[in-house]
């Protein structure tokens, strides 16, 4: 029996993915580049058992036997074709981050299971290799592999995956807002926005050509770019997914009211700058040193919204996923 324990955090992306090329590959559309988090880690322990029949996932402290067990299974199914076994493992997962937030909890998931899977079936793999195989389990889950600031590419299976690149100290000031927003998966909504929203060409042609500025302001440490490239980005994303029938719409009347916020804090002198991924929660960049302001307005606006559960957390870049512990 081997067994292996991993971490990961978060990643919010400042250049969305939103749309595959391939669905059975989990490849982009578009390349991304995100901020990996230092908060909200998902820790999860592989056992592999030659005596199990099948898989067991646990998730915070249940046993589950649902969709999420069957992504579990199918993921190791990809593990244990690359390791040459048909083993099943016991999988034990504690997540950080607080229910019902819808805050990228997929991609530290996936990866802290990439990293702890791959360890615990004996695979060697390389951060390239690691972040390939977090792709399958969930796309932005390959950018939750790396260190602050990642770069996933488009491409095949062999060329598309996420590494580190230059950037400035970036501070993100994270909304979650309870606003009972009814949830389209972000898998069933890509696929409508590609086949319904006139917009989605247009989409994909500009975030190409953001995805390359934004590299080039991050290697030149241009926060403002960066964060005007961000806010326009993120919107874009909402707009397309606005387009398709029928429309899918995660903002909420609290998440625009931050973005508004967000305007009136940049026209006091603060680079702040604000983006939301597939769900009514708004995630805010600027510079470290006015994180703590960022975040009191931001506390300011939803206490000020009748009905808004919001909490308000400063995150900072995070590790990339690493194991934490292996035995056997
Ligand atoms: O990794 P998925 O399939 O949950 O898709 C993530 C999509 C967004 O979070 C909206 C954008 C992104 O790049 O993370």
């Amino acid at each position: 029996m081997t067994t292996a324990t991993a971490q990961a955090h978060p990643n919010i992306a400042l250049i969305k993915y939103w749309g595959k090329s391939d669905e059975a590959m989990s490849l982009p559309a578009t390349g991304s580049l995100s901020l990996t988090l230092d908060i909200f880690p998902t820790t999860t322990t592989v056992e592999v058992d030659e005596a199990l029949t099948a898989d067991v996932f646990e998730l915070n402290g249940t046993v589950r036997d649902d969709d999420a067990a069957r992504r579990v299974s199918t993921f190791l199914d990809l593990v244990r074709a690359q390791a040459g076994t048909t083993a099943h493992a016991r999988v034990t997962s504690t997540n950080t981050v607080p229910t019902g937030a819808g805050l990228a909890s997929s991609a530290s998931g996936f990866a802290a299971l990439a990293v702890a899977a791959s360890a615990a079936y004996g695979l060697d793999l390389d951060e390239a290799g690691l972040s390939r195989l977090a792709r399958r389990g969930s796309g932005s889950a390959s950018r939750s592999i790396i260190p602050n600031v990642a770069l996933w590419t488009e491409g095949d299976d062999a060329t598309s995956y996420a590494r580190e690149v230059p950037a400035p100290t970036i501070a993100m000031v994270v909304v979650t807002l309870d606003a009972g927003v009814k949830h389209v998966s972000s898998r069933v909504a890509m696929r409508r926005t590609i086949e319904t929203s006139p917009f989605f060409p247009a989409w994909v042609t500009s975030t190409r050509t953001s995805l390359d500025e934004m590299v080039a302001a991050c290697a030149a440490g241009d926060f403002t770019r960066i964060g005007e490239l961000t806010e326009a980005n993120a919107l874009r994303m909402h707009a397309t997914m606005q387009g398709a029938e029928p429309a899918i719409r995660y903002l909420s009347p609290a998440s625009i009211a931050l973005f508004d916020r967000v305007v009136a804090l940049r026209a006091e002198g603060i680079d702040a700058y604000a983006t939301a991924d597939a769900g009514p929660n708004v995630a805010v960049i600027c510079p470290p040193a006015d994180a703590e302001r960022v975040a009191a307005a931001l506390r300011e606006t939803t206490d000020a919204l009748p009905g808004v559960n919001a909490s308000v957390l400063v995150a900072g870049p995070g590790p990339g996923a690493h194991l934490v512990d292996r035995a056997g």
